[in-house]
């Protein structure tokens, strides 16, 4: 659909951003259908990759195909960071849920300009830069942080090609990361997870940054939830199967302000990893012999803003069967790992995380 050495004419900022408006519009409405989505996101893709050079499928250089181990995880390499944007559902809610989210800040902090740290932002800083030329009346400063300062230097260049100043930029893992005295943090951005917290470094830089965060401002995503469902399988045909073949489990976890906040402080800081108890998953009687224990990863970007089981691969539903167990007790304590290496550990599990 695109190639890196496109042959299109560079547009004229005004162009650029207007081009690049029209598929914001697309994706922030709630009635265009998947279909479109796909085609609005490619069509993003293009118009970055002709800036940038960098190809979220093509791109085969090694320093832009490589991830980079942070103490708190992995920070995915630019070439999977720019992919990000072609998962259509994921940055299509996010930006509505950002969206919403600046509206709101809006009317709470009227007149003020409005402070956004992107942790995380990739080659194109996919979650702030389509909704730049929507924005041109809202007064706001931008600092964008990765870990990878030629993804930096990259979102930077797309914004300026668009007419607009270039952000503030700082290539430092989030997690260390401190806004300057006396400015207040009204948004924090960041999407470094994958599904089942695993791997990567959103918890960590989360409850960093929240705590910079001014208490009106607001957090995307908001809350991240972990869910768990018992799932029935027919092994034979001759199998029936039972009225509820999928029976939702008490446990969850709630990963927001309110969890964030709560973490110990020094331990974040600390390289060593650090855990913390999540609760007991009650299996019913029957175990696993049957059934699987499914893990959910359900996002609120922002108010209604959701992405639920499947939508993108971040809500990818984790399944574990017996075989996934040294041994398969009834009760299963649960440990999420905040650093070192992230994600939810369950008692007698053979891999260290889901
Ligand atoms: C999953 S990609 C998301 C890219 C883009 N924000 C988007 O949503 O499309 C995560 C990006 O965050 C960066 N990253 C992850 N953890 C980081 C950390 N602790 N500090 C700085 N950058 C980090 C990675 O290098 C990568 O560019």
């Amino acid at each position: 659909m695109e190639s890196v050495t496109s042959a299109t004419a560079p547009l004229s900022p005004a162009a650029l951003a207007e081009a690049v408006a029209v598929e914001t519009r697309l994706l922030l409405d709630p009635a265009t259908g998947f279909g479109e989505l796909f085609q609005s996101v490619h069509r993003l893709h293009t118009l970055f990759v002709a800036i940038t050079g960098l190809h979220a499928r093509d791109e085969m250089r090694a320093v832009f195909r490589s991830e980079t181990r942070l103490p708190c995880g992995r920070a995915i390499s630019m070439k999977h960071a720019a992919h990000c944007l072609l998962e259509f559902q994921r940055t299509a809610v996010f930006l509505r849920g950002i969206y919403q989210a600046l509206t709101t800040l809006q009317q709470r902090f009227p007149g003020q300009t409005l402070d956004i740290v992107y942790a995380g932002c990739g080659p194109y800083a996919t979650l702030m830069t389509p909704l730049l030329p929507l924005l041109r009346d809202l007064p706001l400063r931008l600092t964008l942080i990765d870990i990878h300062p030629q993804a930096l230097a990259m979102a930077a260049s797309i914004q300026t090609a668009m007419g607009f100043p270039a952000p503030e930029l700082c290539a430092v893992d989030a997690a260390t990361y401190r806004h300057p005295a006396g400015r207040t943090l009204h948004l924090v951005i960041t999407e470094t997870m994958r599904r089942a917290l695993e791997g990567e470094t959103q918890v960590a830089v989360t409850a960093h940054l929240v705590r910079q965060l001014h208490p009106d401002g607001i957090l995307v995503p908001e809350a991240i939830e972990l869910k768990t469902f018992h799932k029935w399988h027919r092994y034979t045909e001759e199998d029936v199967a039972p009225a509820q073949m999928q029976v939702p489990l008490a446990w969850r976890l709630r990963v927001d302000r309110t969890f964030l906040t709560a973490l110990d402080d020094e331990a974040l800081q600390n390289d060593a990893d650090y855990a913390v108890p999540c609760g007991v998953i009650h299996l019913p009687a029957v175990g696993l012999q049957r059934h699987s224990l499914a893990v959910q990863t359900h996002i609120t970007t922002f108010a209604d803003h959701q992405l639920r089981d499947g939508e993108c691969s971040l809500n990818e539903v984790v399944k574990l069967g017996a075989r996934h167990f040294e041994e398969v007790g009834n009760d299963l304590a649960t440990l999420l790992y905040v650093t070192g290496r992230p994600g939810l550990h369950i008692a007698g599990l053979k891999r260290p995380r889901v």
